[in-house]
């Protein structure tokens, strides 16, 4: 489990290492967010007078705009660079979170509530993106997923704000105005970090990507930075168109299925009705609305703890069998939310149980699909294309969220909330299945490599056919 570190200590350098970490502040903002606004929202229902439906819309409205952040940044990422998009997004944020905070109104909380979906969607497949064009491929997946370990931190962060301001006046205005630190500290620290190679090599200015290459591996006795170097550049030679319907082509197809098809499940296994509801599904064992929201505290550790496993583990043991290993936990997880909620018997005794489930959920999530989505949605397209690919799968996993987040409480209403568990093990099931059939192993391999396998028979079949 020490290999990621030991690794990094003697191979890394303290370049790869800073810019990691700068860029996945990116992942904090995204955590945030996603946390903050449950415990916000409680005050500001009365300050803002918002109604039920002015409420959904305050917690939705994030997502939208994340939809639409991910597709703006697609572009950006590719004419205006990773780095500017960054910038820019770390900006956005911060002036984003100055305006939530002095809302005086509902409207003019929603409308600031959009623009940090904006930046938040850019935010979660530039931070991604940018760290794998940095790292060795050895160490990517630990270092890509520093990303997720930021996501999972600034959730928890956020609980913990939440209780910290509760008793403070103004409240929910410290809550959401608070995240102003992490955006400048996105917008400022990318300002001191390098383009990524790649990058600099596709708009053809080599010697910078060179010499970037080069202080990036600077200490590194284990790349063969020359090869390196070489397999970059011909990808890039290779992949030199990048329009949108390029992403529709039947080389791209294999690819984009496993891209799109993670993201779709990463939503619908549910992970977000246990982070936006936790409270509520833990109320519905009995338990006060205070031990409901501190048991939930539990739940944000557990996933912090359980994404660091992650980190250690997935250059190691690799991506795929950690994916596997955290869905099929994660779905008896959801068998057993649903027996629960179905058992009067098992809800008067055995109370303790939905907490226990909903932990062991997390962890498997945190060590399966939280990190890997990401991080594959990184590895498996090739450059000329990966910024759009990249941003079609992260928009399908916003769109998803925004399906999931918005209907659960209705489809509780409809099917029971034993049924809803039910709905989400079957698609747990279904999940399962794809990733079986369908995901390679991407550890330790070039991102050319990993590409030329998924795509390699049916590269050759229209390069033989556009011969002849
Ligand atoms: C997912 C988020 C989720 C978070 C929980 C991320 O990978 O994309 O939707 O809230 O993990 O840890």
């Amino acid at each position: 489990m020490a290999g990621f570190i030991k690794d990094l200590r003697d191979n890394g350098n303290a370049l790869l290492i800073r810019v990691s970490v700068i860029a996945a502040i990116g992942g904090l903002l995204f955590g945030y967010d996603t946390g903050v606004i449950s415990g916000a929202l409680l005050y500001i229902k009365g300050d803002l007078h918002a109604s039920s439906t002015a409420q959904e819309w305050i917690v939705s409205v994030l997502l939208l705009g994340a939809i639409l952040g991910a597709a703006i940044s697609a572009y950006s990422a590719d004419l205006a660079s990773r780095k500017w998009t960054k910038v820019a997004s770390g900006a956005v944020y911060a002036i984003a979170a100055i305006g939530c905070a002095l809302s005086v109104n509902v409207p003019m909380l929603i409308g600031f509530r959009f623009l940090l979906g904006l930046s938040v969607g850019t935010a979660s497949f530039v931070s991604p993106m940018y760290v794998s064009e940095v790292s060795p491929p050895r160490l990517r997946g630990g270092l890509v997923s520093f990303n997720q370990l930021a996501v999972t931190s600034g959730i928890l962060l956020s609980y913990l704000v939440d209780f910290a301001f509760a008793n403070v006046p103004g409240t929910w205005r410290w809550m959401l105005g608070i995240a102003v630190l992490p955006g400048l500290a996105l917008a400022i620290g990318m300002i001191t970090v390098p383009h990524t190679p790649r990058w600099l090599a596709e708009r053809g200015r080599d010697d910078e990507a060179r010499d970037v290459l080069d202080r990036l591996r600077e200490n590194d006795d284990e790349t063969d930075v020359d090869g390196e170097y070489k397999d970059m550049e011909e990808a890039v030679e290779s992949e030199k168109s990048s329009r949108v319907r390029d992403l529709f082509t039947p080389v791209m197809r294999p690819l984009l299925v496993v891209g799109v098809g993670l993201a779709f499940f990463q939503q619908f296994v549910g992970v977000n009705t246990v982070i936006y509801y936790a409270p509520t599904i833990l109320q519905g064992t009995g338990l006060t609305k205070s031990g409901s929201i501190a048991q939930t505290v539990f739940v944000g550790v557990t996933n912090v703890v359980f994404t660091i496993v992650a980190v250690l583990l997935l250059d190691r043991v690799g991506r795929r069998k950690l994916l596997l290993i955290g869905t099929a936990g994660l779905t008896v997880a959801l068998a057993v939310l649903g027996v629960y909620f179905w058992s009067p018997g098992l809800q008067h005794h055995a109370s303790y149980l939905a907490l226990i489930a909903l932990m062991f959920y997390i962890a498997s999530f945190a060590i399966g699909l939280g990190p890997v989505f990401w991080l594959m949605i990184s590895e498996i397209f090739p450059t000329g294309i990966r910024s759009k690919a990249m941003a079609l799968s992260t928009m399908v996993n916003w769109a998803a969220n925004f399906i999931v987040a918005s209907s659960f409480l209705t489809v509780t209403h409809w099917i029971t909330r034993e049924g809803t568990f039910f709905v989400y093990t079957g698609l747990a099931v279904v999940a399962f299945l794809f990733f079986a059939f369908r995901v390679p192993e991407t550890r330790d391999r070039s991102l050319e490599d990993i590409q030329n396998d998924l795509v390699g028979d049916r590269r050759d079949t229209l390069q033989a056919a556009n011969q002849n």
